[in-house]
């Protein structure tokens, strides 16, 4: 009886360490929440491409460990974050989130991550909340904070001595954000905001604001648009007769992945942002020619941003041999990497943004060219963060 006892114990002791065993060698299950449709749409395919690349340049896998892949499309649409992401944390159960693009739908996705404690690579989306109030040890960003890119634009417009500023953007955190950076760096440098002008997300009838604009006449404007609506705006201050009037400034997101579309409209523009095509390094260059192979396009900011997200979990997963369960060295390892990445070499800060240079740019043919950096190792106030 006793050695019956004995042997069913051990039949059940290698049935479990068979069972863990599988579970270690499955997948990596990735919930990418992207915007597939909308105005933002070709930046979240920029995002998933850019992430699949750096897989498939690993052999398909990160930390040893196989890649799957679930997919929603969160249409840029904050009122339905909630429910969304829970369709990749409850219903796919994922290993990893990697999302998104508008900050508002980020912050939906920031507070699930929160609740649910599910690991969050954000691609993209720059809510300062998220590195802020809302910081994690389980969230990390690959991309860039809000504040970031306008503050360096600031910081620009101030060193040109423009004193009198207007901006120009959609009505929502990452307009008003970004608007908040700028106008830090442009009174540093003793210039001001005269104005701020806003229309709802995704809206594109820009006229009776581009109106005012030419009524005010001030020494520079700043806008945040990105992807269609960055377009239609920059063809629309151009057709109004400004450019070349009143000089229009930006975060990159104004000619990142645009130029085609845009055309002669956009020539000339400069903007700042933490990466620009032309960075001549044998890391950007292999990047470019590898995606280019790969996808028959060329790469934005958005793509260099999803294939660093992979490179953040490609190093969480290496240091724990792609135990996934084992979170805290995960984490820690994501956060004390240094990214090699075609944007150049960043860190993560505390508050798991990247601290990284903010690139001055100019729109050449189809590319943002570097002109000089504008701020070096930019790091985000990170203001409310308390870890
Ligand atoms: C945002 O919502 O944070 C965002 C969207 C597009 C480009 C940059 C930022």
């Amino acid at each position: 009886m006793k050695t019956a006892l004995k042997l069913s114990a051990v039949a059940a002791a290698l049935c479990v360490s068979a069972a863990v065993q599988a579970q270690s060698n499955a997948p990596i299950k990735v919930g990418l929440m992207l915007p597939y449709t909308g105005t933002y749409a070709a930046l979240g395919n920029m995002i998933e491409n850019g992430f699949k690349l750096y897989v498939q340049e690993q052999g398909g896998k990160l930390g040893g460990r196989e890649i799957q892949y679930f997919k929603v499309d969160d249409e840029s649409d904050p009122s339905k974050g909630t429910d969304n992401v829970n369709k990749l944390i409850k219903r796919d159960q994922v290993d990893v989130l990697v999302g998104t693009v508008h900050s508002g739908v980020a912050l939906a996705m920031a507070k699930a991550a929160r609740e649910n404690d599910t690991l969050l690579i954000i691609p993209n989306a720059g809510a300062d909340a998220i590195t802020g109030p809302m910081c994690a040890p389980n969230i990390v960003r690959s991309s860039f904070s809000n504040w970031q890119p306008g503050y360096a634009m600031g910081v620009v417009a101030g060193q040109r001595g423009h004193k009198r500023a207007m901006t120009i953007t959609w009505n929502y955190a990452a307009g008003a954000e970004t608007v908040k950076g700028f106008r830090e760096g442009l009174e540093k440098g003793g210039g001001q905001v005269i104005r701020d002008l806003t229309l709802p997300f995704p809206n594109v009838e820009f006229q009776a604001l581009l109106t005012e604009i030419a009524a005010q006449k001030p020494d520079a404007v700043y806008a945040f648009f990105a992807g269609g609506g960055a377009v239609k705006f920059v063809k629309d201050y151009a057709a109004a007769g400004l450019k070349g009037t009143i000089p229009l400034y930006g975060p990159g997101f104004l000619t990142d992945g645009t130029l085609q579309a845009q055309g002669p409209t956009a020539q000339g523009l400069e903007t700042t942002l933490h990466y620009a095509d032309n960075l001549d390094t044998p890391r950007n260059n292999s990047f470019r020619k590898n995606f280019a192979i790969t996808y028959k396009a060329n790469p934005d900011v958005y793509a260099v941003q999803g294939y660093d997200a992979a490179q953040l979990l490609g190093a969480g997963l290496n240091a724990v041999k792609g135990d996934i369960s084992k979170r805290d060295a995960l984490t820690s390892a994501m956060r004390k990497t240094v990214v090699d990445s075609p944007r150049g070499k960043f860190t993560i800060s505390k508050a798991g943004n990247p601290v990284q240079d903010i690139y001055l740019r100019v729109a050449k043919g189809e590319n943002n060219e570097v002109k000089a950096v504008a701020v070096k190792a930019l790091a985000d106030p990170a203001r409310g963060c308390k870890m």
